[in-house]
Formats: C-alpha cells, structure tokens, sequence
C-alpha cells in the first residue's frame, strides 16, 4: 500500500475548499444546467433540483468526504479498509468506472468549449440566431475537428494530473474560481438588464407546479444535483482522502455545496434573460447546444463583446478541466493503489482508455448517422451515455454510499471522523436519519419510478 505522504495531500483548507468546488464546478453548471431546467419546464426544475440538493446530496457529500478521510485511500480501497470481508467495495468500483464512462463525454462538450475560445474570441459566430444555431450544428459535425479537441482535452487532464496533487490541481483552481465568478456577476448584470429579460426571470423563477411530480423531471434534477456536486461515484471520497484531519468537514461541504448551486443559478440568470430577449427563443428545444447558441448573440450586445466571449469560453474551458482533473483522479488513484503503479503510468493508461471511449461520444453529433441516432433509444451515443452515467450510475452509486456510510460501516463511526474537530449536536440527529432513511428511500423511489414510467 502506498503511503498518505506519496499519495499527496491539500495545502491548507482554502486549497482543499477551492479543488473540490473546482471538481464540483464545471460543465455541469454552466452548460447543463440552463439546459436541463430548459428541458425539465423551467421554474419547477430549479425548485426539484433544490430540493435533491439539500436533502439528499448534502448528506451523501458529507458520508464521502468521511469515507476518504477515515481511510485516506483511493474508493476501492477505502471501504475495504472500513468494510473488511464484505463486498462492498464493489461500490467503489462503480465509481472508478463511473469516472471513466463520465469523463468520455465530458471532454467533447469540454472541447467545443475549447473550440468556442477561439470562435468568440474573433468574432467568427455571428449573424441572427439561427445563423448561430447552424454555426453550431456544422461545428459539432466536424468528426475529426471534434476528435482532436477531445484529445487536447484528455492531454491537458493528464498533464495536470501527472503534476500530482498539490502543485496540480490546487494552483490551477485556485486561480480560475475567483475569475470565472466576477466574469459570471458581470455577464448576469448585463443579461438581466436586456429587453425581454423579465420573460426570461419569470420562466425561470415562477415554478409551474403541475410538474412537480413529474417522474421525468424529478430523475433529471437528481441525476442533474450528483453530476453538478461531482457526488455518488467517489470523486469527493478521493478527495477527502487528501484532507488533513485537522479541517472541519462540514465546513468543507457546506462551502463546496454553496459554490456549486451558487454558479450553477447564476449560470441560468445569465442564460435566460439572453435567451428570451432573442425573437422565437424556446428554451425546451434548445437541448445541449444551449449556452453555444444564446452566449454568442449575448456577447454581441456587450460593447467589446468578443473579448467577454473570450473571456468566458477559456474560464469555461477551464472549469471543466478542474472538473476532467476530478474524474481521471479516481480511476488514477485507483491504479495507484491497487497496482503500485507509477502516478505517470496510471495516468497514461486511463486516459488512453477513456479516449478510446469518448471518440464515439465526438463522432455522433452529425458526423456519423449512426452515432447521432442510435436505433431503439433515439438518441446521440454522446446523450446515452450522459443520461447512463448520471441519471442511473450516480444515483446507484449514492445510494449504495448512503447504504454503506448508514448502515455497514455506520453512522456512529462516520459521525466520530466528521466530528473530529466540531462537535455537532444539532446536525448529528437530521444527518443520521437523513444518510439512513431519506437519501436511500428517495433515491430508490426516484430510480424505480423512472423506469416503470419508461
Ligand atoms: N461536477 C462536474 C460538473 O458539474 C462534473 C464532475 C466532475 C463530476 N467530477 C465528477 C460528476 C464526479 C460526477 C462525478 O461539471
């Protein structure tokens, strides 16, 4: 076994705070999230989603922080350490498989991110929205265009993570969240003061309650709350097992999780006010070219508008690799651990795996027909896997977690490594019957619900 002090460690508790809200932010804030409450109804989503927040991810965040600091071992590793002679160390293994089917997508969407920098950055997306929309589809349809930035992406991970943990992933994080959330405020500022922006915040902000126990939206936002908080496949264990003891888990937790939602409603006050200040804008149609078809035409109502469009595509672009950094690490620590690899080793062979994974992912969006539809499920292979990974994988993984944390290894031995420099009577009670109860029995409900509605 390899020991904690060539495993890597945080600095201090702003570094640990920053990488984790890095892993947390990405993506999933600013480019799935318009699109999903696009897609769930508007209002309504944001209230579900809101709810799985707090409810249910809160205490699963916190079960996985105490997991990887308790053990300070890769997933795997770590609850066969606190779980011996049992198989639930499977668990772990979900998540390292997880992280690997996750980030084949992810560095595609994170490409065209990459892409976007250089197209907004010179002006070269403009024109009405449609003539954007089309900019978007041919883009995306550029099969060998989309397969390099995918690579490109994969590289720059693994160069980072071939840095190891602490000169790594904290020095890039650390500069990138403060940047992304003044340019976010600015963006936000601009875009409500728009013509039609009122329609856009009351699409946004004025739930339409006939939807609320809509089982499709309802898996959506939970699906939509594990991949915005990088939750339910270990990537928060991992993390946590780099935590000095001497850091308040709660603390870390609340932070990451209050970051997190924070950019992510943030990213919707920029992206539906410019939306319906567009003629014909329908949100529900507007699906995963969203913020790539509405930030261009907001861009051109900003005087110097391209270098905000610059501007915004690389902290995109960077948020996500703070975010493609999370996903290697687990498979990577894994690795590490099990097979005393070399961390360079470990990481070559992952990416090597994974881009062999993602090219199908870059290759159906209009490149290859069978690939953009695939038959008896209708959609992109790049949609099949993203609905796969986080609408079943990470519930089922948080789920298990929850089982795990709340029953095998146990509440009391998690609460003795949260309450390791707090003492926290008032929690200790609503988390033990929320890790026990609420996050299980909601996650099943939520899960076989979706699939008998299917
Ligand atoms: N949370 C990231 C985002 O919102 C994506 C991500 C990083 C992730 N690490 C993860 C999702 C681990 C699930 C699990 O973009």
């Amino acid at each position: 076994m390899v020991s904690t002090s060539d495993r890597g460690s945080w600095g201090s508790r702003a570094g640990f705070v920053l990488a984790a809200a890095g892993s947390a932010v990405g993506l999933g804030n600013l480019w799935s999230f318009p699109s999903q409450v696009g897609q769930g109804g508007g209002a309504v989503f944001v209230v579900v989603y809101l709810a799985c927040v707090l409810l249910i991810c809160l205490p699963i965040m916190l079960a996985e922080l105490a997991v990887g600091r308790a053990a300070q071992l890769d997933p795997v590793a770590s609850i066969r350490v606190l779980s011996p002679n049992s198989r639930w160390w499977l668990v772990g293994l979900l998540g390292v498989l997880a992280g690997a089917g996750i980030l084949s997508f992810y560095s595609v969407i994170a490409g065209w991110s990459l892409a976007y920098i250089w197209f907004a950055g010179t002006g070269s997306v403009t024109g009405d929205a449609d003539a954007i929309g089309a900019f978007f589809t041919r883009f995306t349809a550029n099969g060998p265009v989309n397969v390099g930035l995918t690579f490109v992406i994969l590289g720059l991970t693994a160069t980072v993570l071939i840095g190891g943990v602490r000169s790594g992933i904290e020095r890039v994080t650390k500069l990138m969240m403060p940047a992304l959330i003044s340019l976010l405020l600015i963006l936000a500022i601009r875009a409500v003061s728009l013509p039609g922006a009122v329609a856009g915040l009351s699409y946004y902000l004025k739930p339409d309650f006939s939807r609320l126990f809509d089982p499709t939206v309802i898996n959506a936002a939970l699906g939509q709350a594990f991949f915005s908080l990088s939750l339910g496949m270990g990537a928060m264990l991992t993390y946590g097992s780099y935590l000095d003891r001497k850091e308040s888990l709660i603390t870390a937790a609340g932070w990451v999780v209050l970051l997190d939602t924070g950019m992510a409603l943030l990213a919707g006050f920029i992206i539906f006010p410019s939306g319906f200040s567009i003629p014909g804008f329908d949100p529900s149609e507007s699906g995963p070219g969203l913020i790539f078809v509405v930030l261009p035409r907001l861009f051109a109502e900003l005087p110097s508008g391209h270098l905000f469009g610059g501007a915004f595509f690389m902290l995109l672009t960077l948020a996500a690799v703070t975010s493609t950094i999370s996903l290697l690490e687990v498979p990577v620590a894994y690795v590490i651990d099990t097979h005393r690899w070399s961390r360079p080793r470990a990481v070559l062979l992952v990416a090597t795996v994974v881009f062999l994974l993602a090219i199908p992912s870059a290759l159906g969006n209009g490149a290859v027909n069978f690939l953009s539809k695939l038959p008896m499920v209708g959609m992109s292979f790049l949609d099949l896997m993203a609905t796969l990974w986080n609408n079943f994988a990470l519930p089922l993984g948080g789920f298990l977690i929850a089982i795990f944390v709340g029953r095998a290894w146990g509440v009391k031995h998690a609460l003795a490594e949260i309450e390791r420099q707090d003492t926290w009577l008032t929690g200790r009670a609503l988390w033990s019957f929320l890790i026990r109860w609420v996050c299980p029995v909601a996650i099943a409900m939520i899960i076989v619900y979706t699939v008998m509605s299917m």
